[in-house]
């Protein structure tokens, strides 16, 4: 049965947007397709973590889990920032909290004390009788990390692909808006959504269902009728669209000086699940992380120019309105996922960054090889001339 869904997503993960389709509904509750999604995909590729503010003092750590990997991103006392397997050497029990943190020096483990420095390598243990513990053979797994716009990621593959060459080209459509001026994050509360975690980041990606499912929300400031591509395949992609009513005044930006660009939003996908909107306020991301075929869970967040002080501003409270009606809508999708007799749809010329997602899926599940890069001519509002 799994062999046969996965034939059927392999074939229809790799088509371009004429011939495409809706992928068949198997693939978003298949206990198979959600391990193969994990181990080729969130296992295998550059994944966000966090800001990068918070990690900024020696001792500074931020313990997560990637598809119930753990992992903790520590800043040294080296001033050196790591990614390190979170699981004890020992018997595998989880070393430091979820969250945010700081250490004083070392990580000791909560069962047996075994201890880690903040390089992962193994320290010592205590009351071992006459075994030896060869220090080598006992570190933390290391893994790769990478800083990139005030945003770090972290990457689990034994041989990842640099992290340069997965984003190279996107610096030329970011330049105009400056992200260095955003220095301060901020998180929202993390959500749990009943979907699998392709429906989170299809819809976070399409503004198609805009006028529909956000009528008194993002429709009114970034209407569906007024998105369109700008550029990308299936590494990673841009799309765009006018901001029809802003609700944060950006004219005092650039000392009065109100460039076209701050009539623009740019949505940036990087696949498998990060999405983050950026205009000339600041960098508003959510990320989508698997938490099982039918569970996903959200974390938004951003970089803004300045320390979030309110987070029951009417900006926020907009954000939790669109966030609970995409919520909504994933989780009815989800319920409709178990139908046998239906298949998806043709997708339409608003879903094309649905296709670069798909082809995406389709290299690292079934090696197959993307389309080209394709740029629209809206790409000149972004492009630094
Ligand atoms: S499991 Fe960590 S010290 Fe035993
Ligand atoms: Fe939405």
């Amino acid at each position: 049965m799994t062999r046969t869904i996965m034939e059927a997503y392999r074939q229809s993960a790799q088509v371009s947007l004429k011939q495409a389709c809706g992928l068949p509904f198997a693939v978003y509750h298949d206990p198979a397709v959600y391990e193969a999604e994990v181990e080729q995909v969130f296992l295998n590729d550059w994944i966000f973590a966090c800001a990068a503010d918070r990690l900024a003092i020696a001792g500074d750590y931020f313990a997560m889990d990637i598809a119930g990997e753990p992992l903790i991103l520590i800043k040294g006392q080296d001033g050196e920032l790591r990614a390190l397997s979170n699981s004890c050497r020992h018997r595998g029990t989880p070393l430091l909290e979820q969250g945010f943190g700081r250490l004083s020096k070392n990580i000791v483990c909560p069962y047996h004390a075994w201890t880690f420095d903040d390089k992962g390598s193994f320290r010592g243990a205590p009351l071992t009788g006459d075994v030896v513990i060869e220090k080598d053979e006992h570190c933390l797994a290391r893994f790769a990390v990478a800083s990139w716009n005030g945003l770090i990621f972290v990457n689990l593959s034994d041989s990842p692909l640099p992290f340069a060459e997965k984003i190279a080209g996107v610096d030329d459509y970011l330049s105009l808006f400056e992200l260095q001026r955003f220095q301060y994050s901020y998180q929202m509360p993390v959500e749990h959504w009943q979907c699998n975690w392709k429906l989170a980041v299809e819809n976070g990606i399409e503004s198609y269902h805009l006028f529909k499912v956000h009528k008194q929300t993002l429709e009114t400031t970034t209407p569906s009728k007024q998105a369109y591509y700008v550029a990308g395949n299936a590494e990673w992609a841009l799309t765009g669209g006018t901001i029809k009513d802003k609700r944060n005044s950006v004219t005092k930006w650039l000392s009065g000086y109100y460039p076209e660009i701050c009539h623009h939003y740019l949505l940036l996908f990087l696949p498998p699940s990060f999405i983050a909107v950026i205009t000339c306020d600041g960098l508003n991301w959510i990320q989508i992380l698997p938490q099982g075929p039918e569970q996903c869970r959200l974390v938004p967040g951003g970089l803004l120019e300045q320390k979030v002080s309110d987070y029951r501003s009417p900006e926020f409270q907009f954000v939790e309105a669109f966030l609970a009606e995409d919520r909504n809508i994933c989780e009815r999708v989800q319920g409709g996922m178990r139908s046998r007799k239906s298949q998806g749809g043709k997708l339409v010329s608003m879903e094309k960054i649905l296709v670069d997602f798909r082809q995406y899926l389709s290299s690292r599940l079934f090696q197959t090889v993307p389309d080209g890069f394709v740029e629209t001519e809206r790409a000149a509002v972004f492009l630094k001339l």
